[in-house]
């Protein structure tokens, strides 16, 4: 079994393969492939169901999420890709999960019985101000993945309420919710422009063929 570190906090490689390590030992939320090492659990992170695992995979090179982090993560759905952020942030981290589908919260809910460090919220994104009694701090970072027309607006409302000057953002932009007749290239530089006012672009990638038409974006908000 070779396990390796990758240039990202908390994310390896077993045996090739994308992997954080499971904080919740003999638990297995999502049919995910465990790996154990020793005394060490290891969930493999699979680029085709969790698009940051997808930008790490494809070449990104900056993914600011560590230790500790405070996140306000908007897209939660039964709460997959953030059961990995969860590993990586650990116990003295947080995550504010937000999401408007009651079905899929149901099930983030049972999820977040063992992942103590998710925080499921029902509410629509587009209303920032109907949570922020329960996100009580400003975040370190914010992750979107809503795949909707105005995803690049939702984002930017949610960074000026909850994100704390300097502190990081990243976005997977569905080029199909925001314009199925366009090329994507052409939607992905309208977003990028929108963005730009607001963040530094620190790091892009393409997301195909684990996502099709998705571009993910790291940001850095502006001081
Ligand atoms: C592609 S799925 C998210 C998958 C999830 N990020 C993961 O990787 O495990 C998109 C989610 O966004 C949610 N969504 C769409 N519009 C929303 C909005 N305005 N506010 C909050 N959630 C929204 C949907 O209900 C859906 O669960």
């Amino acid at each position: 079994m070779k396990v390796e570190k990758t240039n990202f906090e908390g994310i390896y490689l077993v045996n090739g393969k994308l992997a954080t390590v499971n904080t919740v030992p003999g638990y297995r939320a999502f049919e995910e492939e465990i790996v154990k090492v020793g005394d060490v659990e290891y969930r493999i992170w699979s680029p085709y169901t969790s698009k940051p695992a997808a930008a790490i995979v494809k070449g990104l090179k900056v993914f600011p999420l560590r230790e500790g982090m405070k996140v306000l993560y908007l897209g939660l759905a039964a709460g997959k890709t953030a059961t990995y952020f969860s590993n990586i942030i650990g116990s003295k981290g947080i995550i504010f999960g937000v999401d408007i589908a009651e079905r899929v919260l149901k099930d983030a809910l049972e999820v977040a019985k063992k992942y103590k460090n998710i925080i499921p919220i029902l509410a629509d994104a587009r209303r920032p101000e109907t949570y922020e009694r329960i996100v009580f701090c400003k975040v370190d970072f914010v992750y979107e993945d809503v795949a909707s027309e105005d995803q690049v607006s939702i984002l930017i409302k949610n960074c000026q309420k909850f994100l704390r000057e300097g502190g990081h953002a990243a976005i997977a932009i569905k080029s199909q919710s925001i314009s199925s007749t366009e090329d994507p290239k052409v939607v992905y530089k309208r977003c990028l422009n929108d963005l730009e006012k607001h963040f530094e672009v620190l790091d892009k990638v393409e997301l195909d063929p684990y996502e099709k038409h998705h571009l993910f974006v790291v940001l850095q908000k502006k001081q």
